[in-house]
């Protein structure tokens, strides 16, 4: 069986041109990507490229891989962002982090002309909040944040690894939330972010320019409109 993460980094790594300024997701997807990136650039297909990461688990992969990185001020604008989603809907809103580099990918994102999302069908969802919305808070207010937001209907769960846990790459820790079936995700967001120590959330709404979604019958791309 073809390898569907494959065959959507394989069509995003037709975007990019030598000379180009990249920004490398992170997650099982968006390692393909940065793997295929780096065979080209050793066979020589493409050439001076510079790319900025949105993790440490990507950084360690890219130099792995012979990829050149730059911190993001040293690159940004970029040309071109590729990255994963847990869930994207119809209008190319995602929900991203369940790998838990959100605000770090929505920082890098949003410095992108062109943020393309790699994924296979089963990411293609009717309506966001199929699965958990990462919420990204300081550690100072997070007893509290999931006492408000447990309140509010949201189900929050702190985010483990190892058994303790999960700090970010910016020090933070992740609560993950259920957005109740009636209520839209925007919204959801729009109440947390009332919340002062809710440093970001998963909600992508308008990020992403364009996604390549694989599936049994090859590759669809929705652009935004
Ligand atoms: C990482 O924090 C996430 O936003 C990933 O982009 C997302 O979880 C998709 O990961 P996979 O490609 O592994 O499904």
């Amino acid at each position: 069986m073809t390898n569907r993460k494959v065959e959507a980094a394989r069509a995003a790594l037709q975007e990019v041109r030598s000379g180009m300024r990249l920004g490398l997701g992170t997650g099982s997807t968006a390692a393909e990507f940065v793997k295929l990136l780096g065979d080209a650039l050793r066979d020589g297909t493409l050439r001076d490229i510079r790319c900025t990461c949105t993790s440490e688990q990507t950084e360690a992969q890219a130099r792995e891989a012979g990829v050149p990185t730059f911190a993001l001020y040293e690159v940004a604008p970029l040309d071109l962002a590729v990255d994963g989603a847990d869930e994207i809907d119809r209008n190319l809103r995602l929900i991203k982090g369940r790998g838990g580099a959100l605000l770090r990918e929505k920082i890098v994102e949003q410095q992108a002309l062109r943020f393309i999302v790699i994924a296979d069908d089963s990411k293609i969802v009717e309506r966001l909040g199929v699965g958990v919305l990462p919420v990204e808070v300081t550690p100072f207010a997070r007893e509290v944040l999931e006492r408000r937001f447990a309140e509010m209907g949201l189900a929050p769960v702190l985010r483990l690894r190892d058994g303790k846990p999960r700090v970010t790459d910016e020090g933070h820790l992740i609560l993950d939330v259920r957005v109740p079936e009636n209520v839209d995700v925007a919204d959801c967001v729009a109440r947390m972010r009332e919340h002062a120590g809710v440093v970001d959330t998963g909600f992508f709404p308008t990020e992403a320019t364009e996604a390549i979604i694989a599936g049994d019958d090859g590759i669809r791309r929705m652009t935004r409109g």
